[in-house]
């Protein structure tokens, strides 16, 4: 079966097609239009503009992705949309394409929930893993640990109690000129620097829980950089990068080497914008081999947001029943 998954969460306007073969998952496109040349102007997202430039874009980027795969909207058996969670008026735009494509076609419509989905994009590898497996979701929004029973049910162990580990790279390369968003810079520029040169706070929090705080990390780089500037000097931008990147690979870390501990898995998926670090990689691929468990990571192009993902979670969701008629409304969170 062919499912054509649809996704404008955020500020990437994407659809893909997804083919399913006995059980196995193809990509047959995979389509992305990105807004962050707009949002770079105001340093972050603005909402409302998002939303406008989902609306202009929506319906080319689902042509596209129905001709790249080489194929009309009459092969298509399921389309899967993010429902939740996201910017409302950013979801709205793929909830309301989805289901008008869906009624006048008479095709089963899925929601699927963004995060879920980025776990899911790892079913996509050649090799997937089979669950059950601990999973991290490390993006812009969210910061959190799972226990994937299934690529449909996916139980929430941890999160962040503040800022996501995404929005805190952001945050910190802003404030070092980089611009926006600012992980992948920050990625690059730590190879330049000495990652103990800062001593900052570990985001994996003290005390009974598997919860991360990413604030006090934020805000301990953001005096870093605020208190050379108060003596009329300016931090080394590059220590700044790889001092932080170190303590969010090092807590992040932690976390797995816990959580692989206490569920006696043998399989970590890593997913989420943030999984495209090369560092934090580095760093989950040696708890992985310590522990003796294997770690999935999807490829870089399938980390940030796409609707290959979407497609892949819509999969699974309809083989599981999972259906939406013309009600389907969208959630924040
Ligand atoms: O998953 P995603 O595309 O959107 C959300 O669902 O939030 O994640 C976007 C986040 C941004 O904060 C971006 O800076 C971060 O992922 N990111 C990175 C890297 N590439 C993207 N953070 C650190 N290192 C990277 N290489
Ligand atoms: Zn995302």
């Amino acid at each position: 079966m062919k499912i054509l998954g649809i996704e404008s969460s955020c500020d990437e306007t994407a659809a893909a097609v997804v083919e399913a073969e006995n059980g196995s998952l193809r990509i047959l496109s995979n389509t992305v239009a990105s807004q962050i040349e707009m949002h770079r102007l105001w340093g972050g997202v603005v909402p409302e503009l998002a939303g406008r430039a989902h609306i202009e874009k929506i319906s080319e980027v689902c042509s596209t992705a129905l001709s790249d795969a080489g194929c009309t909207i009459k092969d298509i058996d399921a389309i899967a949309v993010t429902s939740s969670p996201g910017l409302i008026g950013a979801l709205l735009v793929g909830v309301n394409f989805a289901k008008c494509l869906a009624y006048s076609h008479g095709i089963p419509l899925v929601p699927v929930e963004h995060v879920h989905a980025h776990l899911c994009a790892v079913s996509l590898l050649d090799d997937a893993p089979k669950p059950p497996f601990a999973a991290l979701a490390v993006s812009g929004g969210h910061t959190a640990i799972y226990m994937g029973e299934s690529f449909t049910e996916f139980n929430e162990l941890a999160s962040t109690r503040d800022d996501a580990a995404g929005e805190a790279f952001d945050k910190v390369a802003r404030v070092i000129g980089l611009p926006y968003p600012g992980g992948a810079a920050m990625d690059k520029l730590a190879y330049e620097g000495d990652p103990t040169a800062i001593k900052f706070p570990s985001p994996a929090i003290a005390g009974d829980t598997l919860d991360f705080s990413f604030s006090g990390l934020k805000t301990a780089a953001l005096n870093a950089v605020n208190n050379a500037r108060q003596k009329g000097e300016e931090v080394n931008k590059a220590d700044l990068a790889a001092s932080f990147t170190a303590a969010v690979c090092a807590g992040i870390a932690k976390r797995a080497d816990e959580v692989l501990a206490k569920t006696k898995c043998c399989k970590l998926v890593l997913a989420g914008g943030v999984a495209a670090n090369s560092h934090l990689r580095t760093a989950l691929a040696e708890v992985c081999e310590k522990r003796g468990a294997r770690l999935y990571v999807p490829p870089v192009s399938l980390c940030g947001d796409n609707a290959a993902m979407v497609a892949a979670a819509g999969y699974y969701r309809y083989l599981a029943g999972m259906r939406a008629d013309t009600s389907l409304n969208a959630f924040t969170d």
